[in-house]
């Protein structure tokens, strides 16, 4: 196995799938089972790391010796990693953050009215955390790290993204109806913003945080 190789780091993932809630019963989500950032912060405490484990609705069991955050709106996950990413060496965004919320929180159920036609629910955009991450680095020489789901084009989108969101390493993989959500397996390519790519081949989770790891620390020394 892999020796306490990170030791010394404090590390910043966030896990899971945010909410935007309609109203008291209903929100708006996506298929983020959490798992891909739970096994990140696994790897991470097993190879010696400070981890603080950012989930969002992934109902998962608590990563033992991680520090655990629970959020559940894109707004709530921002304050969260913002604030774990003032003294952190690397920030994994591996949540699914919904780009829009609901523009009107009703604080009582949405009712159905007999013969009239449902209201369109409005939408604003939620802030882009890893955008932001990227742009402001909270401690200087801090690594950042997103994911991005694609259908096609993968690795062309994927470059896009890197660029647009101006993190160090994307992890890219590709999504249809049975890949990747809730599975236990994963296959990726990690671009680097050096131009670099690194194919992980289709195997468990922790093989892939292992390599992203890998990459991190790379880079931080
Ligand atoms: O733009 P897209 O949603 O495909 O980007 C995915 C990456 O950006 C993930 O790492 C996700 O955690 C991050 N993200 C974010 N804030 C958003 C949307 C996505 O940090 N509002």
């Amino acid at each position: 196995g892999v020796g306490p190789d990170l030791a010394g780091l404090r590390l910043v993932v966030s896990a899971g799938g945010t909410r935007e809630p309609l109203d008291p019963v209903r929100y708006l989500g996506n298929r983020s089972s959490g798992k891909q950032g739970y096994a990140l912060a696994r790897t991470a405490v097993a190879r010696g790391a400070r981890v603080t484990l950012i989930a969002a609705n992934a109902g998962l069991p608590d990563v033992a010796g991680a520090d655990m955050v629970h959020v559940q709106t894109a707004v709530q996950l921002r304050e969260a990693v913002l604030a774990a990413a003032a003294d952190a060496d690397a920030v994994v965004m591996a949540a699914a953050v919904a780009d829009f919320r609901p523009a009107v929180y009703a604080s009582g159920k949405i009712k159905k009215v007999d013969g009239r036609d449902p209201e369109p629910v409005a939408l604003v955009r939620n802030p882009d955390i890893l955008a932001e991450l990227s742009a402001t680095r909270p401690k200087a020489g801090q690594l950042v790290v997103g994911f991005a789901a694609e259908t096609d084009d993968v690795l062309a989108n994927g470059r896009k993204k890197l660029a647009r969101k101006g993190c160090d390493l994307l992890v890219v993989n590709e999504v249809g109806d049975t890949k990747a959500f809730g599975s236990e397996e994963n296959e990726a390519v990690v671009l680097s913003a050096d131009g670099s790519e690194h194919p992980v081949p289709y195997g468990p989770k922790e093989a892939l945080a292992d390599t992203v790891w890998d990459l991190v620390a790379e880079r931080l020394t």
